[in-house]
């Protein structure tokens, strides 16, 4: 299959188009790298011995979009494109929905005029927002709380909209539960930049020697040991069920939702814990108090993803420590290294 993936060159982007290449796919990379750094496209050539072509384009230049769709004949598109920091989205929310939805609605668009109507898109967990009913299920209602989580649900919004109005769309809406982890080979992996907002990066940072200690948000939350509860999954699980939607939709039209997440909670001292097994040696952390607009827990029921795709996790939580700290002690600095 000919497929184009905006935002090929970041985290979760980067670790695809490896497992597309190696699947034997031709991948055409749309990015503007805002985010990322084309070294994460080189070192997937040189893990793979396949080259992804790389186009520097931002999804708000539509009429540059629309050429590249009049030049190439692609058979779908994967969408990872997008800002995804929530902090960044409440300060900044009219860019956050400019660069979301106005990006999404120019690549439609493009799909649209020249016929490409099999799409895979990066939702989130988030769109469940705050509630407190795990694990969660796809047929519950969406109730994002913040702009970020609020982009998602307009773009699956408008997905289900368009597959309403064109029976010929097929549509996959992949929501994520918390991508983790790196390549085994310890040579792409997530490459924050500034101050990570996520658990792991920062957990990794802190045992690198890059950080001082590791603040645990909240030790009073209604879980076993007080601490959230998140459901991690290794990026090269999250990885595998894209290519799993992508092989499912060929033979069926409408939009589908499924979670990818392993329906396993962990809470943050496990992680802590787990990390510092993987590195060898304790990570330090100290209790603060609780993030605001943090939930207690949040897990997948993993189970359409399962029946219909066949998808599932293989990856433990030590597993994506181990893999997570292998990049983290190879590139210190991230593809600045
Ligand atoms: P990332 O920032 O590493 O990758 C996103 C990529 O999109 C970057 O390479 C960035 O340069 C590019 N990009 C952003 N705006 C663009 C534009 N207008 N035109 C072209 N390229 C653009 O993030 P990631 O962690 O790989 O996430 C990929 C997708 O998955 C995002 O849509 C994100 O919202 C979603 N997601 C991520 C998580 C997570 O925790 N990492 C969880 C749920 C969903
Ligand atoms: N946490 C800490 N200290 C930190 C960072 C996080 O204690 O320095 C805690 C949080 O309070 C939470 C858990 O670690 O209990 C996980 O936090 P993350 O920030 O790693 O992940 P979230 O579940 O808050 O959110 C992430 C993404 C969202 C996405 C969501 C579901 O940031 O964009 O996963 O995919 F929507």
């Amino acid at each position: 299959m000919k497929v184009l993936v905006t935002g090929g060159a970041g985290y979760i982007g980067s670790h695809t188009v490896l497992c597309l290449l190696e699947a034997g796919h031709e991948v055409i990379v749309l990015d503007n790298l805002a985010n990322s750094s084309a070294e994460s496209l080189r070192r997937v050539h040189e893990l793979t011995g396949k080259k992804a072509q790389f186009v520097e384009l931002d999804l708000l230049d539509a009429p540059s979009v629309d050429e590249l769709f009049a030049s190439s004949e692609f058979d779908s598109v994967i969408h990872f494109a997008g800002l995804k920091a929530v902090g960044e989205s409440v300060v900044e929310p009219l860019r956050y929905y400019q660069n979301n939805v106005v990006g999404t609605l120019n690549l439609l668009a493009s799909m649209n005029n020249h016929g490409v109507r099999t799409l895979v898109f990066s939702s989130s967990a988030t769109v469940y927002g705050a509630t407190e009913e795990v694990p969660m299920v796809e047929k519950m209602p969406l109730d994002a709380t913040n702009p970020y989580g609020r982009t998602k649900e307009q773009i699956e919004d408008i997905l289900s909209d368009l597959g309403a109005a064109d029976p010929s769309w097929r549509i996959a809406l992949l929501r994520y539960f918390n991508p983790v982890g790196a390549h085994e080979s310890g040579r792409i992996g997530e490459d924050p930049t500034g101050v990570p907002n996520n658990l792991l990066p920062f957990v990794a940072q802190v045992a690198v020697g890059r950080r001082e200690k590791v603040m645990v948000f909240g030790n009073d939350y209604p879980t076993h040991d007080g601490t959230g509860i998140r459901d991690y999954i290794h990026v090269m699980d999250l990885a595998a069920g894209h290519l799993a939607a992508l092989d499912y939709l060929p033979s069926h039209q409408g939009v589908y939702r499924w979670n990818l997440g392993s329906g396993k909670g962990s809470s943050v001292l496990e992680v802590i814990q787990a990390f510092g097994e993987a590195a060898g040696k304790p990570v330090p952390f100290e209790f603060a108090p609780r993030r605001p607009g943090d939930t207690a827990v949040s897990y997948a029921d993993p189970s359409a993803a399962l029946a219909d795709l066949g998808w599932s996790v293989h990856r433990s939580l030590s597993q994506m420590c181990e893999d997570h700290w292998r990049w983290q002690v190879n590139n210190p600095s991230g593809y600045g290294s």
